[in-house]
């Protein structure tokens, strides 16, 4: 039991969607006088991009750690993490680790965390695709069953648990925290002033273009795949512009394997900050895409969404909002584009709790934990 002194909260963030899902729990956790956040960056993204821009936007503190980890295999990154978040355990002795979303940083502290008898509360848990080939589902997994409170976005995800037989007292539907963040910057990218300079380079106009984002291992790594996604890509651009905000990793592959686009209606930028995004989403007539973030975001704006996976661990925004998976079939790809080209596309619905509350509904929680 902790009596005057204050709780010490360490929350992790390491990835690109991990800044979006921290926002508004660090803000939240700010609301309790009793609670000390401190705020742990691995490192694994580094980029001004895929890092930097997010903490400006998203008004996230300067972390109190930076492991600086970077780069490298699954196993050297993850081992990394591990290393050096163990001394700052060792040094702040905190009351919680919180992690957020399925990267490698989300394993890797919750591991090094419960080994020292920290209790861990993982944020957007029980979320499955089946497919042990992708690293987040092993991410997924490990992490839920060693955290204490899992913090979940949908009923599904609390039935993932239990089928595994992890006990419902550990969860807490709480609703999806991206959508906190969605919710409290929507307002900017709605209003006149706010143009991103690439709306007006690209030369953009609402609803007359799509956006494709890509990096999954099981797109970008292989050859073969990468080039039949390109060459489908460039048959979509031929009916609608598109454009497409790399990966580092994508880019990378894209140079590795000298494959070429020539094609000048798929426009190739580089990654983009958080509000940009959201506001060529918002704009788009439909997104091609295999992030798991997008098919919520997508689902709220109600902006067709074509996941570019042969699975999703997000069922319910296929289920009741505007996604379907298409994997990387040609001919389904090329189908569900013309559908939405046509005005055939199937209307979408809000997720119970995807309402901008759901940091709220943690704080509430987590007072009512850490009092006990
Ligand atoms: C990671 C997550 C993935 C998430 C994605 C969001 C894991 C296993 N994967 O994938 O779930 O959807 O982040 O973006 O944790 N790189 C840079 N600059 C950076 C970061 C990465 O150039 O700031 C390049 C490096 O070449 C690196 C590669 O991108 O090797 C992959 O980065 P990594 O963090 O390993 O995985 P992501 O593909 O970004």
């Amino acid at each position: 039991m902790v009596r005057n002194k204050k709780i010490k909260i360490l929350c992790v963030v390491g990835a690109r969607p991990n800044f979006i899902k921290i926002s508004p729990l660090l803000q939240e956790l700010k609301k309790y006088p009793k609670f000390k956040p401190i705020l742990v960056h691995t490192g694994q993204h580094y980029d001004y991009e895929m890092s930097g821009s997010f903490f400006k936007e998203l008004d996230i503190p300067k972390p109190d750690y930076n492991l600086d980890v970077g780069s490298g295999s699954h196993a050297s990154q993850t081992a990394k993490i591990m290393i050096e978040f163990e001394k700052i355990c060792l040094k702040e002795k905190p009351n919680l680790v919180i992690v957020v979303g399925d990267v490698n940083s989300t394993l890797a502290a919750a591991l090094v965390a419960k080994k020292l008898f920290i209790p861990v509360a993982h944020v957007e848990a029980g979320l499955r695709s089946r497919d042990m080939k992708m690293p987040e589902e092993i991410n997924r997994i490990l992490t839920d069953h060693i955290s204490d409170y899992l913090f979940t976005s949908c009923p599904e995800a609390n039935k993932n648990l239990i089928n595994e037989g992890i006990s419902k007292k550990k969860i807490f539907f709480v609703g999806n925290i991206m959508i906190d963040t969605l919710k409290s910057q929507i307002s900017k990218i709605k209003s006149q002033k706010y143009k991103p300079k690439i709306f007006k380079q690209l030369n953009l106009k609402p609803k007359k273009y799509a956006l494709l984002t890509l990096h999954r291992p099981s797109n970008v790594d292989s050859k073969e795949t990468l080039k039949n996604l390109l060459d489908t890509f460039k048959i979509i651009s031929e009916k609608i512009p598109i454009i497409f905000p790399i990966h580092p990793r994508t880019l990378k592959q894209i140079k590795k394997f000298r494959l070429k686009i020539s094609n000048k209606q798929l426009k190739i930028i580089p990654p983009l900050n958080y509000l940009e995004t959201l506001h060529l989403m918002a704009n788009s007539k439909l997104i091609l895409t295999d992030s798991g973030g997008i098919q919520e975001e997508t689902t709220v704006l109600k902006i067709p969404c074509l996941t570019l996976r042969k699975n999703t661990e997000r069922p319910i925004t296929v289920e009741i909002g505007t996604n379907t998976i298409v994997g990387q079939d040609r001919n389904k790809i090329l189908e569900q584009v013309n559908k939405i080209l046509f005005g055939k596309y199937k209307k979408g619905k809000i997720p119970k709790y995807w309402d901008g509350k759901t940091a709220e509904r943690i704080g509430e929680l987590l007072k009512q934990f850490l009092r006990r």
